[in-house]
């Protein structure tokens, strides 16, 4: 029977305990809900086992906070994944940031860190990863090079809240973690929101100042306690002076941007985290129907499982072998689509996107993941909200769909070598070259 499976499944990712606890907030909200925003914050610590998690409004602002905190300027450079949402790049773009791209495994999507250090120069900043669709990284030789060239490593975690690398939750590892809460991520905090997570005291300090409305950088004491001929009042008032009276700003490093998580989305963080393990849980018994009945078709591969990574399918890609199979990646997508499966690929390689080609990257930079974006991978719907009907349908219409196009190549090579084939002397009104052929002709000429 014939269904549609939609990118995200249907209903609402909230019970009544996130209702429950943001109405308790709305009552408690006096000033900033600053006391349960405290509480998510040392609770995801806990979860995660980071040392200090800074809460703030989305992914992309806790990114833009580490790039600040790692004072990333022009001239800088970083060495990042090609294979990321635009976010990732959003704080290099701003602040003039050079970026040499990786590549990646293509088994995982993730950075490959046998491609990292020949991107590594004297004016390298830091080391950005992304753990794609919630598999974690290879963390462990990934912070053996940065130790090795004294770098920080940021970790866009936004799809991997409870994955975990060789025993250590993400979160834990790197220098700086971001995360993300949207409202499509394994967890949400009405439907927006971010945190980062980082063992360093330095930085977290820095990331607190810049949070709130608070500066950050070298303080003097004053030698007097006077403005003028004003002396500081005794006893003191709410004046809003700060510490003007008993302290000198000579190098302010921080200006505070009032970015924290409101109270009311620190509730519902607090509850979704409770539910994290278990909302993990749905998914990854999701992508084991996938798995088992994909790795069952010839010419299909899916992300490994292995001992030490172990993701939480924020997403889910398989990969096609276009060459081996003869089966057009292209026709594949728009095959599963026409079948009522939604599919949303991600994320266009980000080396030419059109924004980075303009700062002179082009295609052929990173082999792999051209590769593999364009040939062979095909993301699936997935999320706690879809059932294990919908994800058997799925791998059966991909069997079907794969075998029929399958044949559908074969008998056009056939007529192709066949004497006076069709291939041979192109008729009139014959079918014009399909999209992924024209794409990779085109390719081939840039
Ligand atoms: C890999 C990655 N990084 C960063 C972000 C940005 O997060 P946000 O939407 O919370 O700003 C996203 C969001 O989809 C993402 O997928």
């Amino acid at each position: 029977m014939a269904m549609m499976v939609p990118e995200y499944g249907l209903g609402a990712l909230y019970g009544f305990e996130e209702m429950e606890a943001i109405a308790l907030a709305l009552q408690q909200d006096g000033y900033e809900g600053g006391g349960i925003l405290r509480e998510f914050e040392r609770e995801f610590c806990e979860y995660t086992g980071a040392k200090h998690a800074i809460g703030t409004v989305s992914g992309t602002m806790a990114l833009h906070m580490a790039a600040h905190v790692l004072d990333l300027g022009p001239g800088d450079e970083v060495v990042c994944t090609p294979q990321t949402f635009q976010a990732t790049m959003l704080p290099f773009l701003g602040r003039k940031v050079g970026v040499r791209f990786a590549d990646i495994e293509p088994e995982t999507l993730c950075i490959d860190p046998a491609t990292i250090e020949a991107q590594i120069t004297p004016r390298t900043k830091a080391i950005y990863v992304m753990h794609y669709g919630g598999l974690p990284c290879d963390m462990e030789p990934i912070m053996r090079i940065a130790k090795k060239h004294r770098l920080p490593v940021v970790e866009d975690a936004a799809h991997a809240p409870g994955a975990d690398c060789r025993g250590r939750k993400i979160g834990s590892i790197g220098d700086l973690t971001c995360f993300s809460f949207g409202s499509l991520k394994n967890m949400t905090t009405l439907g927006r929101g971010g945190m980062v997570t980082t063992n360093d005291d330095h930085y977290a300090e820095r990331l607190r100042n810049m949070r709130g409305r608070g500066f950050g950088g070298r303080r003097m004491k004053r030698r007097t306690t006077s403005i003028g001929p004003y002396a500081k009042p005794d006893p003191p008032y709410s004046d809003h002076s700060g510490d003007a009276y008993t302290h000198d700003w000579p190098e302010i490093t921080e200006a505070g941007m009032n970015i924290p998580m409101t109270g009311a989305e620190a509730a519902c963080g607090r509850v979704q985290l409770r539910k994290l393990d278990r909302m993990n849980g749905i998914r990854r018994d999701l992508a084991r129907i996938y798995s088992e009945g994909l790795t069952a078709i010839e010419g299909v591969r899916v992300q490994p499982v292995t001992e030490g990574r172990h993701s939480i399918y924020h997403l889910y890609p398989f990969f096609i072998n276009q060459s081996a199979t003869g089966v057009n990646h292209d026709d594949l997508i728009r095959g599963l689509e026409a079948r009522g499966v939604r599919i949303n690929n991600r994320f266009f390689p980000c080396h030419v996107s059109g924004y980075m080609r303009a700062q002179g990257h082009r295609f052929g930079e990173c082999p792999v993941i051209e590769r593999v974006w364009f040939e062979e991978q095909v993301n699936l719907p997935i999320s706690p909200l879809h059932t294990p009907a919908q994800m058997r349908y799925v791998v059966e219409q991909a069997a079907a769909l794969i075998a029929e196009l399958r044949e559908a190549g074969a008998r056009a090579r056939l007529r192709k070598t066949a004497p006076g084939g069709a291939a041979a002397k192109p008729q009139r009104g014959a079918a014009k070259p399909r999209r992924g052929a024209r794409a990779a002709k085109a390719r081939g000429k840039r």
